[in-house]
């Protein structure tokens, strides 16, 4: 299915300076819910809305990577219930959206642990979803499920460990070379939403020199529009990457 709702591009975004690879916490869905007096799980099925919509928006735009942040290696401490939804919910957003993602050219890959807490089922989901869309070249949607910033560099380490990597040839560019997605460049900028002021454990190593934008927004209410207007804020900064200016 094509853009279901294809937007002209704002005046404010200067299309010279689109940031290659944006990375999303999408927070705020129980907020959402239970000021609407629902469950809370009925925040992360609006959430569903809000993933599409923003998927279609970047790529509009050329952004050419999303890593949007849909289960921590923490999350397993939520209600069990809250726990299984998202667990079905990753399956059923795949099966539900992983054609139309295909048929626009977007790549789906996945960061984070595949450990036994993870259900088969929702494994085999993952697997066929990044099998269907594997040569796809618009767009990569990255979705960090049962991921955690420090595990991915724990997991690096482990395989410096089991490659036999002497001390003295490990550098930043050894693990890099190990992190779940290398092929990545660095996210240029990092949007966290519901207006909280946290990392929470996203993306640290990759995260170094990202510009951080925090929006008051509520995930589920989130919209291509909205992802745009913290573009414009990051066009707004000054990247220096520890140096200064010249
Ligand atoms: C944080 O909101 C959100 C999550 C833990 C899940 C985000 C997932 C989605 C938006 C949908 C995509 C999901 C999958 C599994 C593909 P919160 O529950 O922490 O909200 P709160 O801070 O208001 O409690």
């Amino acid at each position: 299915m094509p853009d279901p709702r294809p937007t002209p591009i704002p005046e404010n975004l200067d299309m010279t300076m689109i940031p290659t690879h944006v990375g999303v916490v999408m927070d705020g869905n129980g907020r959402w819910a239970t000021r609407q007096g629902l469950p809370r799980t009925e925040g992360h099925g609006a959430g569903e809305k809000a993933l599409v919509d923003t998927t279609y928006g970047a790529l509009a735009i050329g952004v050419k990577a999303l890593t949007v942040y849909a289960f921590s290696t923490e999350n397993w401490r939520r209600p069990i219930d809250e726990v299984r939804y998202l667990m079905n919910f990753n399956r059923g957003l795949l099966e539900r959206r992983q054609h139309e993602l295909h048929e626009v050219g977007v790549r789906i890959t996945f960061s984070g642990r595949r450990d036994w807490r993870v259900p088969r089922g929702v494994l085999k989901r993952m697997d066929e979803a990044a099998a269907l869309t594997k040569d796809n070249t618009a767009l990569v949607l990255n979705i960090a499920f049962n991921y955690g910033g420090r595990a991915e560099i724990v997991d690096a380490v482990r395989r410096l460990v089991e490659d036999r990597v002497p001390a003295s040839k490990v550098d930043e560019k050894a693990i890099r070379q190990r992190l779940y997605h290398p092929e990545l460049p660095d996210p240029d900028l990092v949007v966290r939403t519901s207006g909280e002021y946290r990392t929470s454990n996203f993306l640290l190593w990759e995260m170094a020199y990202s510009e951080l934008v925090f929006s008051d927004v509520l995930w589920p209410d989130f919209r291509r529009e909205d992802l745009y207007d913290a573009i414009a804020e990051y066009q707004r900064r000054d990247r220096r990457f520890g140096g200064v200016e010249t």
